[in-house]
Formats: C-alpha cells, sequence, structure tokens
C-alpha cells in the first residue's frame, strides 16, 4: 500500500541494469548534474519524467511550467552538450552515458536543440546574472541539449552514508510498513537549527511522519559540506525526535538555488517520494536577493489543488523570542525585532570560524559541536 499516488499516477522505472550496451559505440561524458538527474529520472524520483527534456517538454517548462503533456513541472532537466559533441550524434541513434570511464544510463536521442539560456535564466531563475549560482551553472554548461528516453544501467558507488539512499519505492515501503497515512517532506541543504525543528514540529502535530530529506547533491562551495550535515541530522534526531515517526533519507539531486521555481520541483519530487504534505518555510531554496521571503509559497498559487496533489505547509519566517521563551513567527509573536533571535548561514559561518559559539536558541548545542568538527576537517567551511 503506498501514502500518495506518484506525480503522473504511475512510478517511473528506469532501472535496466542488463540492458546490452556492448554494441553501443557513441558515448557522451555527462557532469555531476546529469549523472545525478539521471539516476533520479531512472528510479521514479522525477516521475512522470523519463528522459532529458526534448525541445517540446522544455519550451513547455520554462514558459508554463508544464511539461507538454500538461503536468506541472518547473525546472528543465536537460542535458547539455557541445556544438563538437552534437555534431557526431545522429537522430534514433542510442548512446551511453558515461561519467570517469564509467557508463551509467544509455540515451536515445530524440532531438538536439540549441536552447536559448538568457530567455531560460530569466524565466526560470528570474535573474540572467551570472553571479547566481544556478545561473552560472546554467551558463558554464554546454551550449546546445540533445533530449531522449533513458535507461539507468549502472547506480553510483558511495561511500558515505549509505544507508540513506533511499528510492521512492523503498520511501513508500516504509513509510506503508510504518502504518504512516500522512507524511510530512522537509527538504534542506543546511543543519536543522532551532527554526527548522520548530516548523518540522509543528507539522508532526498534525501528520502521522516526517520524511527528513536533506538534498546532497552538488551544492556551491560555502554551503556546509554534507557528510557534516548529515553528522549533525543524526545528532540531532538521535535526542530530540520521535524515532518512530521520523525517517531520515537523502536527496541526491543538484541545488539549483532557483527559489520559487525549485520549491515546485522539490515538492513534486517528494510526492514521488510518498510525502502527502510538503513544509515551504522562508526564502525556500532561495540565495541572496534575489526572491522575495514569500515568493515560494506564492507561486504555488498558479496551480489547482488536485494538480499539485501535494498538500503544501506554508510557514512564517520562524525564531526564538527571547520575551515569549519560545520559537515564534510574525502570526504568533508581538514583540520587536530586539526580542529576536535571527541569524543567516553566513552569520552562522563566521561566527564558528572566528571561534565564537551561537546561542543555543539559535541552534542546539549538540549541532553546534558537529560543525565545530566539521570546520576543523573542512577546507571549503573556512
Ligand atoms: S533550502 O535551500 O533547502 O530551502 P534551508 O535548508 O535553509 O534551505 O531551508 C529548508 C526549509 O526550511 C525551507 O522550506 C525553508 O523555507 C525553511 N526555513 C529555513 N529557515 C527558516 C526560518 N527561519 N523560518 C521559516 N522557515 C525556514
Amino acid at each position: 500500500m503506498t501514502v500518495s499516488l506518484p506525480h503522473g499516477g504511475t512510478l517511473i522505472n528506469r532501472w535496466e541494469p542488463d540492458y546490452d550496451i556492448t554494441k553501443i559505440n557513441n558515448s557522451i561524458e555527462i557532469d555531476e548534474i546529469a549523472l545525478s538527474d539521471l539516476e533520479l529520472i531512472g528510479t521514479g524520483a522525477y516521475s512522470p519524467i523519463k528522459g532529458f527534456f526534448t525541445k517540446d517538454d522544455y519550451q513547455a517548462v520554462v514558459k508554463d511550467m508544464r511539461l507538454s503533456s500538461g503536468h506541472v513541472w518547473s525546472i528543465p532537466i536537460t542535458l547539455p552538450i557541445t556544438d563538437e559533441v552534437a555534431k557526431a550524434l545522429t537522430l534514433g541513434e542510442e548512446v551511453k552515458l558515461n561519467h570517469e570511464g564509467e557508463t551509467y544510463g544509455v540515451l536515445i536521442v530524440s532531438d538536439i536543440f540549441r536552447p536559448d539560456k538568457q530567455l531560460e535564466a530569466t524565466l526560470v531563475y528570474q535573474t540572467d546574472d551570472e553571479k547566481h549560482p544556478g545561473v552560472k551553472n546554467l551558463y558554464n554548461r554546454g551550449e546546445v541539449y540533445v533530449g531522449g528516453d533513458i535507461k539507468l544501467v549502472k547506480r553510483i558507488e558511495r561511500s558515505l552514508f549509505q544507508d540513506h539512499y533511499l528510492d521512492p519505492v523503498d520511501t513508500r515501503k516504509t513509510f506503508a510498513e510504518k502504518g504512516w497515512k500522512t507524511v510530512v517532506g522537509f527538504q534542506t541543504r543546511n543543519p536543522v537549527h532551532r527554526a527548522h525543528e520548530y516548523i518540522q514540529k509543528t507539522a508532526l502535530e498534525i501528520v502521522d511522519g516526517l520524511f527528513l530529506n536533506p538534498l546532497v547533491g552538488a551544492t556551491k562551495s560555502d554551503d556546509i559540506p554534507a557528510d557534516v550535515r548529515m553528522e549533525s541530522y543524526k545528532v540531532l534526531l538521535e535526542k530530540y525526535y520521535p524515532k518512530d515517526r521520523v525517517s531520515l533519507a537523502v536527496f541526491p539531486a543538484a541545488m539549483r538555488y532557483a527559489g520559487p521555481r525549485e520549491a515546485i520541483f522539490h515538492a513534486m519530487v517528494r510526492k514521488n517520494y510518498g510525502c502527502t504534505h510538503f513544509i515551504v518555510g522562508r526564502d525556500h531554496a532561495g540565495v541572496g536577493d534575489y526572491y522575495g521571503t514569500y515568493d515560494a509559497q506564492k507561486i504555488f498559487g498558479n496551480f489547482k489543488p488536485d494538480e499539485l496533489g501535494i498538500t503544501l505547509l506554508f510557514f512564517e519566517h520562524s525564531f526564538y523570542c527571547k520575551t515569549c521563551g519560545n520559537m515564534a513567527s510574525a502570526k504568533t509573536c508581538p514583540h520587536g525585532k530586539e526580542d529576536h533571535v535571527i541569524l543567516s548561514g553566513t552569520k552562522v559561518r563566521e561566527m564558528l570560524r572566528n571561534g565564537e559559539i551561537p546561542p543555543a536558541t539559535f541552534s542546539r548545542k549538540e549541532v553546534i559541536e558537529v560543525l565545530i568538527e566539521g570546520l576543523k576537517k573542512n577546507e571549503v567551511f573556512n
């Protein structure tokens, strides 16, 4: 029994480990982002998508936030190549998808087209500023897109937190076994601080289970590394969460930093993992000042609830209020800014670098201890 229907009604499965690739001569070298997308298409996390976008789907998603089939989808899943690689491809042929000497997938070349990247940036990221990390990636990748259905023939080998790589079919089974009828998904690329904990636990008051699903694919270099974050989640869950009401699994996608558009993408993927609810707080998947605080909530107003098929739980900017003596938001707290403990990720990293300990009202001490250890080990953090 599953707790919710996947997007499009059926969980896609393109996993074909026995597929004969020996007769395929042509190959494409794919980057880390495409490799993670390939695997997520293959396991059904991106249902109903079966491959990298052809021009029809690409244009429909960029302009209308829908696939050509009409299903809601907000982020183009593309396979960028160079002009030179494109010249060696023939429509209709099968090509191997390689990464660092290994073949992970097969693509049926159905379309080769040249995107308008500036338009893609402006509509998907709401900016064509190359300083935006998602736009920077978009511009740095190949100038031609190749589209077509894929087969996943090899899984990526992982040395870290292997037990937490669960496919949608596994998470659905887990939720059903636990008897959860309602499950709230939580996306994060940060350690879980008090505000995250507050909104997760507030949601847990009304649903059966919490699916803590940190993104561990490619992130920008100053985000806290995934291995350090995983340690912080584990220590927090161990001490402060009811064990039988939380499931922790990683989301191996790349971060796009596309704010509102990415919030829709994050919600659709969590629906595929079996969630019935999804949390969107302040500036979800945002970066810098590119998006308004609640734009990632407002964007869902473009769709009817049954087109989304997942219930959104929107949360106001939350903080600890010294006068209330507990976590709160503008919706529940009458006091002024001077009473509120609000720290940005940048500020926290700066404090840690300077040997200062962020207050317990911002982050639990166990999380801070893990971050300090991580800081010692990771140069990127410095
Ligand atoms: S994100 O890029 O993955 O969205 P982050 O890990 O900071 O970044 O946020 C995870 C989720 O918590 C998002 O839904 C975000 O909107 C929400 N969130 C983060 N901080 C707060 C806060 N102080 N108040 C309310 N929601 C928050």
